[in-house]
């Protein structure tokens, strides 16, 4: 990818990495970028790095405006290792001694990754930096999403850059929003689902500071995906929504399946709930990545967790996806439980279990059925799908 001016003086010098496909257990199915971005002014700065794998590409990118040498100051936005693996490289090019501004927990996260070889500049919240025509502002962003996170703020131009805040794992030559549309918003919501989730609280408590600061912002510029120039505020809005975690009159049904008696289960009571006129959706675990699933549980109302018994427990990728839900802490949910089993039954005590650790207000104990549901078996769980219905739709 070649360099694309933002606004005059401003690059994106970032990197696509088409062909990942798997992002530390997201699914990215379309590739990423790594965005990193290049202010010339007086002084020259570089915002944030790659993968360390692609730092010779950020730095022939680079090269393409001005002589990476020229770079005056390195700032690190973020510790995780997509946007700061480059740095060792990069520095190590452009001469170690340059100052690399981060928060204090990026001074100490980064010197755990490299060690104290760098000439880190901790900034406090809110400090500000000139770099000649324009002034550059930091705000700490404390575990959105790592303790190290902090956005940099162009006071001139009015440009955030956000970090991972406000991206989305979507690859493509389309750099801004307005030429992709609302179809980046599938890969927006994604994002926050597996990313921002745990800390919608915080989110909410930072749009507020933002507008209390008054900080206009023209131009959002994350670490990942396309740049919002057209319509920051939309995004802004999404985030607002979707931290509030006000669920849909939805449900999602997510099971795995032995012999298909569960399966059987699964869309009997998804027929149940059908009837009551809630949006209902069956989800086979090895039929859909941990990921998109996780998309579909951020404005369900009702999470409905259905498994077999194998070895006196769980099966494995429904525990798979019980360990990462809980992770991420969805709220205002309804929970229910159902399995089908051979003798001993485990696995609906066990879904409630986890169900009840994320504090899903549950529907009852859970339905069981040995071996195979037969017609009355399967008339149960039209009936339990009713019940769960009647719960999501009475909201
Ligand atoms: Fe894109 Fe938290 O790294």
């Amino acid at each position: 990818m070649k360099p694309v001016e933002i606004v005059k003086g401003v690059y994106n010098v970032g990197v696509i990495d088409w062909n990942i496909r798997d992002f530390h257990g997201y699914s990215t199915e379309i590739g990423t970028t790594y965005n990193a971005y290049l202010i010339v002014d007086e002084q020259v700065v570089l915002i944030d790095t790659v993968k360390k794998e692609f730092a010779d590409q950020l730095l022939a990118n680079i090269a393409e405006i001005v002589d990476p040498k020229k770079i005056d100051i390195v700032i690190s936005n973020h510790t995780e290792m997509d946007h700061s693996g480059g740095l060792p490289r990069v520095m190590h090019y452009i001469g170690e001694s340059k100052p690399l501004y981060c928060s204090k927990m990026g001074h100490k996260n980064l010197a755990q990754h490299f060690g104290q070889i760098f000439n880190y500049q901790a900034v406090e919240n809110g400090q500000e930096l000139s770099i000649g025509s324009r002034t550059l502002a930091f705000l700490e962003t404390r575990m959105l999403h790592w303790p190290d996170s902090m956005f940099t703020y162009s006071k001139s131009e009015q440009i955030l850059f956000s970090s991972d805040a406000f991206g989305q794992h979507y690859a493509g030559y389309e750099m801004f929003d307005d030429a992709v549309g609302d179809a980046i918003m599938p890969h927006a919501k994604k994002y926050f689902a597996n990313i921002l989730l745990l800390y919608s609280p915080k989110i909410l408590k930072l749009v507020e500071q933002v507008a209390e600061m008054g900080l206009e912002i023209k131009v959002i510029c994350p670490d990942h995906g396309i740049i919002w120039r057209k319509d920051p505020g939309k995004i802004i809005n999404a985030y607002v929504e979707w931290s509030k975690q006000e669920p849909a009159k939805k449900a999602i049904i997510i099971y795995d399946t032995m012999w298909k008696s569960t399966k059987l289960m699964a869309e009997a009571i998804a027929d149940g709930i059908a009837e009551t006129g809630v949006a209902v959706k069956p989800i086979h675990i090895r039929s859909s990545h941990r990921s998109e699933i996780m998309t579909e549980v951020l404005d369900a109302r009702a999470i409905v967790v259905g498994s077999p018994t194998l070895n006196n427990g769980l099966f494995p990728s429904v525990s798979d996806v019980l360990t990462y839900m809980k992770g991420l802490r969805p709220k205002n949910k309804i929970g229910a439980s159902f399995g089908s089993y051979g003798w001993s039954g485990e696995s609906v005590k066990l879904i409630n279990a986890e169900l009840e650790a994320m504090k899903f207000d549950m529907i009852d104990s859970g339905l069981k059925i040995q071996y195979v549901p037969d017609k009355e078996g399967l008339s149960d769980c039209r009936a339990y799908g009713r019940k769960i219905g009647e719960a999501v739709a009475g909201q």
